[in-house]
C-alpha cells in the first residue's frame, strides 16, 4: 500500500462541504430556538446615561431586551475573562456595565422569535449617551506610543523586541550605503465568509450545548465557565466546521457571550449571529507604523538594522506579537537594534490576524531590502544571497532546517528572473510598464502538547478523536492520512472526530501549529495501539509474532507484520478475536521536547510580476512564483491551497485591502465586503506554488506547517515589483492608483 502522507489527497470532508451535510455554528436547529440581535454603541467613548427599551420590548414576538442594566449574573474580575489567547490587560466585558470603549461596541441583545423581529426591534432602542472625547487615528498618537512592557514570563519574552547586537548607530553612520524609510501598513480585517455566530442550545438538565464559531472549543469553553461561574460538565462547546478563521476566533468573541447569557436568562435555545458591520468592531490587524534604517558596505552586505515598530491596540488591553525582530532571523547583520511601542486609541483590542507580526514587519523589512538594493545598484535577489544567514543571529543558533537558498534558485528559476533588467521602468508590454519585484518569507514551526485519542475495532476501524479544529485549513484530511498510514488501514476507514470540547485536549488552531501537533500525536497514540495490538498477536498459539518487539512490528494493509519477514504477520480481526476484544481504545499526549538549541522556521522566496497601465496607473499582478520551504508536506494538494490563497491576500494586502475609520466618530467607515476592497477573480491571475525538498528532524514526521507562511513577503514583492515597474517607491499600503499618480 502506497502511503497516503505525501500524497495529494482530496478533502475528505468536501462532499459534506459542498452538499451542505457539514453544518456550521448558525446552523444547528432545535425547536424553540430564539435569535438574539445586537444593538451597538453609536458613539467611540463615554457612558450610557439612559437606555429605553420600551418600544422593542412592545415589538410582538420579541421575548427580552438585556442590557447591562438586567443581565444576569456575571463574573467582577478580569480574571474570569482571560482565554488562553488573551494578551496583558482587562478583556472586555459584554453589557458589563455603562462604559463606552469603542464605537459599535455591544450595549443590548434583542431576543426574539425570529431574527427578523429581533433585528427591526433593535433598531427602536433609543438610547442616550454622554461623551467623551475620542481618539482612533494612530498617526495622531504616536508620539504619545509607548514601548511594550519588559517581559515577566517566557510567553511575554516571545513578544517582545529581541535584544540589541553590536553598535548598530555607529555601523548606521560609519555604513557606505544606508537607506532608511518609513512604512505604513492599515488596519485590515480577516473577512472570513463565515459570520461570528453561536447557537447556545439550552438542554433540558440546564446544561448549554455552544456550537460556536471559534478556533479553539476548550478556549471558548474555559472562557465560558470563567464568565458565568459554570463548571466545565455544564458546557460543551462544538464547532464541527468553520468557514474561515484567519486568527479572528482565536478569542472566544462577544456574541457567543451575548448568546449564553440570553440562554441562562431565558432557559431557553438562543442564536445570536453577528452582522457582517459588527464583525468589523472586533478583532484586526493592528495598524503599523515602521522605521527601518539599513547600512550596507559596498560589498552588499548588511552592517546594520534598526528596526523601530509602532501598532495599535484597544485602551484595556495591550495586544502587540513580535513585530520587529524578523530581520535577525532572514540575514547576518552584526549590529541590530529593535524597538516596538504601543498607541492606545478608542477601539476595540487589534488581535491575531494570518502570520501576525511577520506579514506586516517583513512587508516592511522586504521593502527596505529593495530600496537598498537599488542603492547599491544590486539585483534584489543577490542582496539576499549576500546577506544570507545559515544562523538566527537573536540566540545564535543555527536552524533545524532552512531550504530557502532552494526556495531562491528553485523559485527564481520557474519565474525566469535571469531575464530581468536592472533599471525600473526598462520592461514594456503595449501600454503597460512592466515590473518584478521578489521578497523573502519566514514563519515560525511550532509544536505544542495534544492529546488524541484513537478507538481501532476488529472490523479495522479507526476513530480518531481530538479537541482541535479545522479552520477550513484541511486538518480533518491530514489527520485522516496520518491514521491510515499509521495504522495501516485505508483511508476510508477513517472517522476523524474533533472541534468538540469533550475531546481529548487541543490547544487553539493557530500559529500554524496544529498539523505538526495532532499528526505526530496521532503517530505517538497510534504506537500504543500497535503495541496493545502485539501483545495480543503474540498470546495467538504459534504466534508468528511471538518473538517481535515493538519497534519490529508495523501495520500495514489491516495487519501487523514484521518489518523484515513481511510473511510473518497476524490480522488486527486475529489478533482481536484471539485476545476477545472487540476494540482498543487508547489516548496519548504527546509532548514535544522543547528545542530552543536551533531555531524552528519556515521559509518563502515570493517573486511576482506587475503590469501597470501607464495612464490610468491601475496595477495587475499578473505572475506570482512562491517557493515554500515547510518541512515535509503531508498533502501537497491541501498545501497548494494554502499557499495560494495566501497569494491572493497577498495581493489584497499589497493593493486593496485598508479599513477605513472616520476619526470625527471613530467609527469604522467601509465596515462591507463591498467597500472594503480584496481581490476579486479578475485580480488574479497565474500563480505557481513550488515547495522544495526540506527534511528536518524536529518531529517524527518531520513537520513544520504552513497555515501563515504563504502571505509572508508576498505584498513586497508586489509592491517591489511596482517600484520595479514604475520607478515610483509607495511605502504606505495599499497602493491604489491615486497613490501612484500623485
Ligand atoms: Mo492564526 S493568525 O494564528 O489563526
Amino acid at each position: 500500500m502506497a502511503p497516503y502522507i505525501g500524497t495529494a489527497t482530496s478533502r475528505v470532508d468536501g462532499v459534506a462541504k459542498v452538499t451542505g451535510a457539514a453544518k456550521y455554528a448558525a446552523e444547528f436547529n432545535v425547536p424553540g430556538l430564539l435569535y438574539g440581535s445586537v444593538a451597538t454603541s453609536t458613539i467611540a467613548k463615554g457612558r450610557i446615561t439612559r437606555m429605553d427599551r420600551s418600544a422593542a420590548l412592545r415589538v410582538k414576538g420579541v421575548v427580552d431586551v438585556l442590557t447591562h442594566e438586567n443581565r444576569p449574573y456575571m463574573a467582577d474580575n478580569d480574571q474570569a475573562y482571560k482565554d488562553e489567547t488573551a494578551p496583558l490587560g482587562a478583556p472586555f466585558r459584554p453589557l458589563y456595565d455603562n462604559k463606552i470603549w469603542f464605537n459599535g461596541q455591544p450595549i443590548a441583545l434583542v431576543v426574539a422569535e425570529t431574527s427578523e423581529v429581533a433585528r427591526f426591534a433593535a433598531s427602536l432602542l433609543r438610547v442616550e449617551y454622554e461623551r467623551e472625547a475620542h481618539v482612533t487615528d494612530v498617526y495622531r498618537q504616536r508620539d504619545s506610543a509607548s514601548p511594550v512592557r519588559e517581559p515577566t514570563s517566557p510567553i511575554e519574552a516571545l513578544f517582545a523586541p529581541p535584544k540589541p547586537r553590536g553598535a548598530p548607530e555607529q555601523a548606521l553612520t560609519a555604513a557606505a550605503v544606508r537607506h532608511e524609510a518609513e512604512y505604513y501598513v492599515p488596519i485590515e480585517h480577516h473577512n472570513p465568509m463565515e459570520l461570528y455566530a453561536s447557537t447556545v442550545i439550552f438542554e433540558g438538565n440546564g446544561k448549554l450545548t455552544v456550537y460556536d464559531k471559534t478556533q479553539g472549543v476548550q478556549n471558548v469553553q474555559q472562557y465560558l465557565c470563567g464568565v458565568f461561574g459554570m463548571k466545565p460538565d455544564d458546557v460543551r462547546v462544538m464547532s464541527p466546521f468553520m468557514g474561515g478563521g484567519f486568527g479572528s476566533g482565536l478569542r472566544p468573541q462577544f456574541q457567543v457571550v451575548l448568546a449564553v447569557l440570553a440562554a441562562r436568562a431565558l432557559q431557553r435555545s438562543v442564536r445570536v449571529v453577528l452582522t457582517r458591520p459588527q464583525m468589523y468592531v472586533i478583532g484586526y490587524r493592528p495598524a503599523m507604523i515602521q522605521r527601518i534604517a539599513l547600512g550596507a558596505n559596498a560589498g552588499g552586505t548588511l552592517d546594520a538594522i534598526t528596526h523601530d515598530a509602532v501598532t495599535v491596540t484597544s485602551q484595556y488591553e495591550e495586544f502587540y506579537r513580535q513585530e520587529t525582530g524578523w530581520s535577525g532571523l532572514l540575514y547576518g547583520c552584526a549590529n541590530a537594534r529593535y524597538a516596538h511601542k504601543l498607541t492606545q486609541l478608542d477601539l476595540a483590542t487589534s488581535c491575531d490576524m494570518r502570520a501576525p507580526s511577520a506579514a506586516t514587519a517583513v512587508y516592511a523589512l522586504e521593502s527596505a531590502m529593495d530600496e537598498l538594493a537599488v542603492a547599491l545598484k544590486l539585483d534584489p535577489l543577490e542582496l539576499r544571497l549576500r546577506c544570507y544567514s545559515d544562523r538566527d543571529q537573536h540566540e545564535d543558533r543555527p536552524f533545524s532546517s532552512k531550504a530557502l537558498r532552494d526556495c531562491y534558485r528553485q523559485g527564481a528559476e520557474a519565474f525566469g528572473w535571469d531575464k530581468r533588467s536592472l533599471a525600473p521602468r526598462s520592461q514594456r508590454d503595449g501600454s503597460d510598464l512592466v515590473g518584478w519585484g521578489m521578497a523573502t518569507g519566514i514563519w515560525e514551526a511550532l509544536q505544542i502538547p495534544i492529546t488524541v485519542r484513537i478507538v481501532l475495532t476488529a472490523n479495522g476501524h479507526a476513530e480518531v478523536a481530538c479537541a482541535t479544529s479545522d479552520i477550513g485549513t484541511g486538518t480533518y484530511t491530514v489527520m485522516t492520512q496520518v491514521a491510515a498510514d499509521m495504522l495501516g488501514l485505508p483511508l476510508s476507514n477513517i472517522t476523524i472526530k474533533l472541534g468538540d470540547s469533550s475531546l481529548p485536549q487541543s490547544p487553539v488552531e493557530g500559529g500554524s501549529w496544529i498539523a505538526t501537533s495532532v499528526a505526530n500525536g496521532i503517530a505517538t497514540t497510534a504506537d500504543a495501539i500497535r503495541g496493545e495490538l502485539l501483545r495480543l498477536a503474540k498470546q495467538i498459539p504459534t504466534s508468528p509474532l511471538a518473538n517481535a518487539n515493538p519497534d519490529d512490528v508495523a501495520l500495514a494493509d489491516g495487519k501487523l507484520v514484521n518489518r523484515r519477514d513481511g510473511s510473518r504477520a497476524v490480522s488486527i480481526a486475529d489478533a482481536m478475536r484471539h485476545g476477545a476484544v472487540d476494540r482498543i481504545e487508547l489516548e496519548r499526549t504527546n509532548s514535544p521536547d522543547h528545542d530552543a538549541s536551533r531555531a524552528h522556521n519556515t521559509h518563502a522566496a515570493i517573486f511576482a510580476e506587475v503590469k501597470v497601465d501607464e495612464q490610468l496607473g491601475v496595477i495587475r499582478v499578473t505572475r506570482v512564483v512562491s517557493a515554500v520551504a515547510a518541512g515535509r508536506i503531508m498533502n501537497p494538494k491541501t498545501a497548494s491551497s494554502q499557499i495560494l490563497g495566501s497569494v491572493v491576500w497577498g495581493i489584497g494586502m499589497a493593493l486593496h485591502e485598508e479599513t477605513l475609520i472616520d476619526h470625527t466618530f471613530g467609527r469604522i467607515i467601509n465596515a462591507n465586503i463591498a467597500e472594503y476592497h480584496v481581490p476579486v477573480n479578475a485580480d488574479v491571475q497565474d500563480i505557481k506554488v513550488i515547495f522544495v525538498d526540506e527534511p528536518d528532524d524536529s518531529n517524527r514526521l518531520g513537520m513544520k506547517g504552513l497555515g501563515e507562511i504563504g502571505i509572508v513577503g508576498v505584498a513586497a514583492a508586489i509592491t517591489n515589483a511596482v517600484y520595479h515597474a514604475t520607478g515610483k517607491r509607495v511605502r504606505d499600503l495599499p497602493i491604489t492608483l491615486d497613490k501612484l499618480q500623485r
